[in-house]
């Protein structure tokens, strides 16, 4: 077989041994819901696949980053399904999900929500913006000026929203899922990398290759509608408690110094390299360890291999780096040039 390939087309949808978990090691106190979350959460795939044709790789990336609380980058041009995609993964996993455009005049509070004033009470009350959901669609997310975006981050990290000094929680769990338009730059605000690097994990949805395009053309000439989920046969196989404690489950996989080393001397590697104006940081070192464990857990194991540490490394780290103006016109790429600092350091057996 050849190497784990995590972000290609081989994501181990129902990992053929794993599934079956090997040999559970009594770990102390062991969440009893814990299979029982693992099973419910990979049976998600099936349900979006039920609309969804191909994208495994994405699928299981706001997966992961539910599992890990971290927040997800979709990259991929209009008409990918990047939106059914965040809209099947909610109905399979019966939660609320909203979406919003980006656009050049969204203000903060069109994100977050803001205060009213009801003239019958004479009394200021509070509006929720469509951040109060479990997965916020946050589309074109590049197409807003800094001071709205950041009002977004702020939600993602802090997972509340002050307006008027008052702190209001989000709902659990809560994901934001931002799609960065990769076609137009022209009249954008990309985000600066401090920010990207508060993403844990970016997935690519390519277009599909000509089979699954047929696939999809197919659905649709069956009476396939993208808007009525429901007729599309998706179930909800899991729900917030599952993620609650495959979370829990996911913290406790075990980590082995050598592989905490394997994951920093990566992390240095990027930093050495002469293509690279910028590499990973601690925090996208933490990220690496946080994507990796949870990939450990929905594969049925208690230890982090550096093979999963290898299989989430592009899809942890690539949007965390900038390449030299040099290299980028030499046309090196961010994934061979990562590619390289990763191949250059010793696997730990
Ligand atoms: N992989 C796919 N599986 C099923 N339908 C697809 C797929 N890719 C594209 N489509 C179709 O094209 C539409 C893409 O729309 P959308 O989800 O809004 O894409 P995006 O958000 O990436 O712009 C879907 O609603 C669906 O009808
Ligand atoms: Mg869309």
């Amino acid at each position: 077989m050849t190497e784990p390939t995590w972000s290609a087309d081989a994501p181990p949808s129902a990992p053929a041994a794993p599934a079956a978990p090997a040999a559970p090691a009594a770990p102390a106190a062991s969440v009893p819901a814990a299979g029982g979350a693992r099973a419910a959460l990979l049976a998600v795939r099936g349900e979006v696949a039920k609309a969804v044709v191909g994208q495994d790789a994405a699928v299981t990336g706001i997966l992961i980053c539910l599992l890990a609380r971290g927040h997800v980058l979709l990259e991929g041009v209009p008409g990918v399904a990047k939106t059914l995609l965040v809209r099947a993964v909610a109905q399979a996993l019966s939660v609320d999900t909203k979406r919003v455009q980006f656009t050049p005049d969204l203000m903060p509070g069109d994100i977050t929500g803001s205060l009213i004033y009801d003239t019958a009470t004479s009394q200021f009350s509070f509006r929720e913006g469509p951040v109060f959901t479990n997965l916020l669609l946050a589309d074109e997310i590049n197409r807003t000026p800094p001071k709205t975006q950041a009002s977004l981050l702020e939600a993602m990290e802090e997972r509340q929203v002050s307006v008027d000094g008052h702190p209001r929680k989000l709902p659990a769990p809560f994901l934001v899922a931002a799609t960065q338009n990769p076609v137009e730059y022209e009249g954008t605000y990309p985000l600066p990398e401090a920010q990207l690097d508060r993403f844990l994990l970016k997935v690519v949805l390519p277009i599909p290759p000509r089979d699954q395009e047929i696939a999809i053309v197919t659905r649709h000439a069956a009476g396939f509608d993208p808007r009525d989920l429901g007729a599309a046969g998706i179930r909800a196989v899991a729900g917030p408690a599952d993620l609650a404690a495959g979370a829990e489950e996911v913290r406790k996989v075990q980590i082995a110094p050598e592989v905490a080393a394997y994951i920093v001397d990566i992390a240095r590697a990027t930093r050495q390299s002469p293509s690279l104006s910028l590499g990973v940081s601690p925090r996208g070192a933490t990220a690496l360890l946080a994507t990796s464990r949870a990939w450990a857990w929905m594969n049925g194991r208690t230890f982090v291999t550096p093979d999963d540490v290898k299989a989430l490394a592009h899809a942890t780290l690539a949007h965390r780096l900038s390449l030299r103006p040099e290299a980028e016109l030499e046309g090196v790429g961010v994934a061979s040039v990562l590619a390289t600092a990763i191949a250059s350091v010793p696997v730990p057996r």
